[in-house]
């Protein structure tokens, strides 16, 4: 009997698909990838087509699919939710209602029929997990940590928004749990929507705003909305929350403690905004330590794994690694709801009596979260010869030197590798890069490549070999989920000259020898760069420290605001042509743009792409 396990997160955002044989991740991918519809909710059937095919199977040969939550489950939290805020959720109720009668509630139900209409075989048995059991299992099973404290926070799922797990080979328990509405996930979305951002995408945005401010508004938070215990446990005081009366996250109540109403979304920002992101970070980091803490006392490890929205966090993960907590720590690379797909099915493949292979490696088994499609050269120069798009075909070594060479002439690069990406953040497989000493390539990348907001920071990617030499991270960082402070040597003294700059006016100072990717508070978000997680992409670090001594590259997602990440040569090349990038290397192909034919499109393609 086959041993592979589908499992599929869907309906509330980041669909996604994963494979699993054993505890062997076959492939995994995120919907919008496909539909290119950012966060798309729908049923991710591309992403369960792709990855049938990627292990050559079809539904016949899959052992069970796994849901990665219980909607039955839910729904009765749905429910109560509404049936206590009667009358003020009326409305709210009105406008869901129909939505969860249709699908949600029966979304077992619905994932059933959705597979049997791919046309893909007879549809196994469809199970659900819970979704902190999910958020649990992504987090632990894959890690390398023969055992490990697990911790899940996030918005929330059924009940679950914060969960406590015991990891031990191959068996995963629950300790502990907080239920909705007591929400760190939620106390944060409120912030984003406060401040002007969309919730569930946002949040990154109010993190990178959070150092331009001061923590002004920390005690409020901490006097009148949250009720933070010694063991991390918590409560929201819900009457400054909306949302379990309406649509929004936060009304008069904030208004009243945060010095007026909402900021509007694509306003100008203002002190307020940096100081309140500033504020919710402080509270943030705070909860998260504490919760790290009791997690360490309630388990006795020394390891801890996370996931959940709230471990994308990337700041919150780096204040626990700094503060020794844990001698080690491992965050899912899709932290967030995609990865709730890859923890049902590892959840369900162990119950059936798989085991943990992968911890003689070393290593953990995501590989280096390389799971998606990949394209072979020779379908690349297919592409482009059909096209009549001009290209230089070079080998691997001589496509990196040359690079490395575009790179150091200050050249933005759009790198297009093997396997894409599965979770939020580019790897270096479907990346933009860029020279991280050039002072001027954070602007003119936010600018003129991505199209987004001037103040948004980018991280840097470095050998894993070379990291301590620029920044202060004592553990490998593969996913670029952990915050650093820049290493001292790198730094530059008129940094301290520049306490008068305010707001995003401290944007312009000059702090280290990588300007681009140190932010305002001297911190960087890093990735670290091993050959043996991503091999293309660690060859062309090594040439651009040969071309340079640099060991780090600018590295953001391969897209423009608003736009998932690219899948295929062809969006590849459709982004490389809309933007200002100079160079774009696909496998083995290195295009100029200045050899390119004219770009012509009707109208303004900006137009067609949702502001994120
Ligand atoms: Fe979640």
């Amino acid at each position: 009997m086959s041993d592979l396990i589908l499992g599929i997160s869907a309906y509330y955002h980041d669909s996604a698909v994963a494979l699993v044989d054993g505890d062997t991740v076959v492939a995994a991918a995120q919907e919008e990838r496909f539909t290119r519809r950012r966060h798309d909710a729908a049923f991710p059937a591309q992403a369960v087509e792709y990855c049938l095919r990627e292990a050559g199977a079809t539904l016949k040969d899959v052992a069970a699919v796994a849901y990665y939550e219980d909607p039955a489950l839910k729904f009765r939290r749905v429910l109560a939710t509404y049936a206590g805020a009667v009358p003020f959720g009326a409305a709210s109720f009105r406008d869901t209602f129909p939505e969860w009668i249709r699908r949600k509630r029966r979304a077992g139900e619905s994932v059933r029929r959705e597979l049997a209409g791919l046309g893909l075989g007879p549809v196994p048995e469809v199970l659900c997990r819970r979704h902190h059991e999910s958020h649990a299992a992504s987090a632990f099973f894959p890690s390398p940590y023969e055992s490990a404290a697990v911790l899940c926070i996030d918005g929330v799922g059924e009940w679950a928004t914060t969960s406590l797990w015991h990891g031990r080979g191959d068996r995963l328990d629950p300790v502990a749990e907080l239920h909705f509405p007591h929400s760190l996930g939620m106390l944060y979305s409120a912030f984003t929507y406060f401040c002007g951002f969309k919730v569930d995408s946002g949040e990154y945005k109010l993190m990178g705003l959070a150092p331009y401010g001061t923590p002004r508004y920390a005690d409020v938070i901490r006097e009148k909305l949250i009720d933070l215990k010694a063991d991390g446990s918590f409560r929201l005081d819900m009457r400054y929350f909306e949302y379990l009366r309406g649509q929004v996250m936060t009304g008069r109540g904030f208004e009243k403690l945060f010095d007026g109403p909402r900021r509007l979304p694509e306003s100008a920002l203002s002190e307020r905004e940096f100081d309140l992101a500033a504020s919710v970070q402080e509270v943030t980091e705070e909860v998260v330590l504490r919760l790290a803490r009791a997690a360490q006392q309630f388990t006795g490890e020394t390891r801890l794994c996370l996931a959940g929205g709230v471990a994308l966090n990337c700041v919150a993960n780096g204040r626990t690694i700094r503060e020794e907590i844990f001698e080690g720590v491992w965050v899912q690379p899709a932290a967030g709801d995609a990865g709730g797909a890859l923890g049902a099915a590892l959840a369900v493949a162990m119950e059936r009596g798989a085991t943990r292979t992968h911890l003689g490696t070393g290593h953990d088994a995501m590989s280096g979260s390389l799971l998606g499609p990949a394209y072979r050269d020779e379908e690349i120069q297919a592409y482009l010869d059909d096209a009549g798009i001009p290209y230089t075909r070079l080998d691997r070594d001589a496509l990196a030197a040359r690079t490395a060479v575009e790179l150091a002439q200050g050249k933005v690069v759009g790198w297009f590798q093997d396997r894409m990406e599965f979770g939020p953040r580019a790897l270096g497989a479907r990346s933009i890069l860029g020279d991280p000493r050039n002072p001027e390539m954070q602007s003119a990348m936010n600018l003129k490549i991505k199209f987004r907001e001037s103040f948004r920071p980018f991280a840097p990617a470095v050998l894993d070999s070379d990291v301590e030499e620029y920044f202060q991270l004592k553990q490998e960082s593969p996913y670029m989920l952990v915050v650093a402070d820049i290493a001292d040597a790198r730094r530059l003294p008129a940094a301290d000259d520049a306490g008068d700059a305010r707001g995003l006016d401290r944007l312009k100072v000059r702090r280290s020898t990588i300007p681009a990717v140190t932010h305002v508070d001297m911190s960087a978000r890093v990735q670290t760069v091993s050959e043996h997680a991503n091999p293309a992409f660690h060859r062309l670090l090594t040439a651009f420290k040969a071309e340079t001594g640099c060991p780090v590259l600018v590295n953001t997602s391969f897209n423009v605001r608003g736009e998932p990440i690219v899948r295929s040569p062809q969006e590849a090349y459709t982004c490389f042509m809309r933007t200002r990038i100079d160079v774009l290397v696909l496998g083995g192909f290195l295009l100029l743009k200045d050899d390119q034919p004219v770009w012509a499109e009707d109208g303004d393609w900006r137009d067609e792409i949702p502001l994120d």
